[in-house]
């Protein structure tokens, strides 16, 4: 059985010690500055312990979990310049480092690098391997797209907002645990387990990562804290905030929206959504989410042992700072 922590720094090696080509340089160069900066791995975690329910080696899921990750990363190259973000993992994003255009064309080449690592599997499953990633990929992009859209959205619904962010965040990680499943040559009826268990888990993860935008120790987060704020993202927090004002005729968080993007902006969504109760109403939907995951994980029929490594992993989520 495998542990989350022999398996991080397994993880972390593969992809340190991945090699990109040397030139041209500005097309490598920041690729091996983003893969080193860390990073939880936390999608190669979850295609590598899926695979080991199956009995699959480590060795063998490897390529599919750094599939899922360089996309992971290809995601958010692009998502950065997308979210004009400064800062990612504690140190500059690749477009303010470098820029917008260097950005653009180095996460599409990570692209790429995704794909080849699918090409390690030459036999019946690759097929279907390619299929569940081609869509998990157009549903990120459709996410994506949803999430740039609310932006300038007046009235989003907490229905809109969860489909949203099981689109940008949670199918990915449905597709690494997934994978793990299709390497292990399992039933649909269990790939569609571990891809709920996935889901579920990813929306938690996201509501969660909303909080963090805003209520995370700067020194430890590693991104600019505030940024949604910043960019009138349609947040949980934000859209529950206005819920909780809108009953009580309160116009601040209407008025938060057209306040200029600055620090005081910032300061007053945080002193504002928590004093309307929103953070405290937030975190009782995440955990639910995270409790339905968990029931998922449940059902599965393996035994309940072997499961361990992927509950532990999922309370580690739960309880992230960064
Ligand atoms: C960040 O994902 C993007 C989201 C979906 C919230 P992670 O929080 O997993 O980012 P890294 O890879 O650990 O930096
Ligand atoms: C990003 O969501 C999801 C994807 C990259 C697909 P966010 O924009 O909230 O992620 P962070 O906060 O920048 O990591
Ligand atoms: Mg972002
Ligand atoms: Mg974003
Ligand atoms: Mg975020």
């Amino acid at each position: 059985m495998t542990t989350v922590q022999t398996l991080g720094v397994y993880i972390e090696d593969a992809v340190s010690s991945y090699r990109f080509p040397a030139q041209p340089a500005n097309l490598y160069d920041p690729l091996r500055y983003f893969m080193t900066l860390g990073g939880k791995r936390i999608r190669p975690a979850l295609t590598i312990m899926a695979g080991d329910l199956f009995d699959i080696p480590k060795e063998e899921s490897l390529p599919a979990a750094l599939c899922i990750e360089f996309f992971h990363n290809f995601s958010l190259i692009h998502d950065d310049i997308m979210d004009a973000a400064p800062v990612r993992r504690g140190k500059p994003t690749i477009h303010t480092k470098w820029n917008n255009d260097i950005a653009i064309l180095s996460g599409d080449v990570l692209f790429t690098e995704a794909y080849e690592q699918l090409t390690a599997y030459s036999d019946e499953r690759l097929a279907l391997l390619l299929s569940r990633f081609n869509n998990t990929a157009r549903e990120v992009c459709e996410g994506q797209q949803m999430d740039m859209d609310f932006e300038t959205a007046v009235h989003v619904t907490e229905e809109a907002y969860i489909e949203m962010i099981r689109l940008k965040t949670s199918v990915l990680l449905g597709c690494a645990l997934e994978f793990g499943a299709i390497l292990g040559r399992q039933s649909e009826t269990t790939c569609q387990l571990l891809r709920d268990f996935g889901v579920q888990l990813g929306i938690a993860f996201q509501i969660q990562d909303d909080i963090l935008d805003l209520y995370a120790d700067p020194e430890k987060f590693g991104k600019q804290v505030g940024g949604d704020i910043l960019s009138n993202k349609k947040t949980l927090l934000l859209l529950t905030a206005q819920r909780l004002a809108s009953a009580n005729n309160d116009s601040r968080v209407s008025g938060l929206l057209n306040m200029p993007a600055d620090q005081q902006k910032i300061d007053t969504a945080k002193q504002l959504f928590e004093e309307l109760g929103a953070v405290k109403q937030v975190k009782e939907i995440m955990n639910s989410y995270y409790q339905q995951a968990l029931h998922a994980l449940t059902e599965l029929d393996v035994p309940a042992e072997i499961k361990q490594p992927l509950q532990q992993l999922s309370e580690f989520l739960m309880n992230r700072d960064l």
